[in-house]
């Protein structure tokens, strides 16, 4: 009887810790949204629609890592990539909100 309650609050606390790792994934904004973020229409036209663009010099973002997209973007908004120069990407980035770059990164990062 014991051992049957033992079982019971582990199986309690493992729903509990998956619970919360579900919450934390969806706090950060990492799950991917079913249609493109409004914000996405403004990465098109560099990026392509899906994240292929067709210009040499810009880079693949579709199926990047989110979080290597999140950390990137973030990375570019502070200016610590680009080295504070006023790049392409800090000036739009600039625009973007904390919930816009984690949306865009779930997105991007789920497109193949
Ligand atoms: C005017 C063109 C342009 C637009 C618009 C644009 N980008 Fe970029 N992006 C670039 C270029 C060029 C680079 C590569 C040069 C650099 O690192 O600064 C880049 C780099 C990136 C990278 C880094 C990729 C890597 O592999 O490290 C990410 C992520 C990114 N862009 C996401 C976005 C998102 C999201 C948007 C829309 C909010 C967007 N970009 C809009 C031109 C653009």
């Amino acid at each position: 009887m014991q051992r049957l309650a033992a079982k019971a609050i582990c199986r309690l606390g493992l729903m509990a810790i998956a619970a919360s790792m579900a919450v934390t994934a969806h706090a950060e904004g990492l799950t991917a949204p079913a249609s493109p973020p409004a914000k996405a229409s403004q990465c098109f036209a560099c990026h392509g629609a899906d994240g292929h663009p067709s210009l040499a010099d810009v880079p693949i973002i579709a199926g990047q890592q989110p979080t290597y997209l999140l950390n990137t973007l973030n990375a570019y908004r502070s200016g610590l990539r680009g080295g504070g120069r006023a790049t392409v990407m800090h000036e739009i980035t600039k625009t973007l909100s904390d919930d816009d770059i984690a949306a865009l990164s779930a997105w991007f990062g789920d497109q193949k």
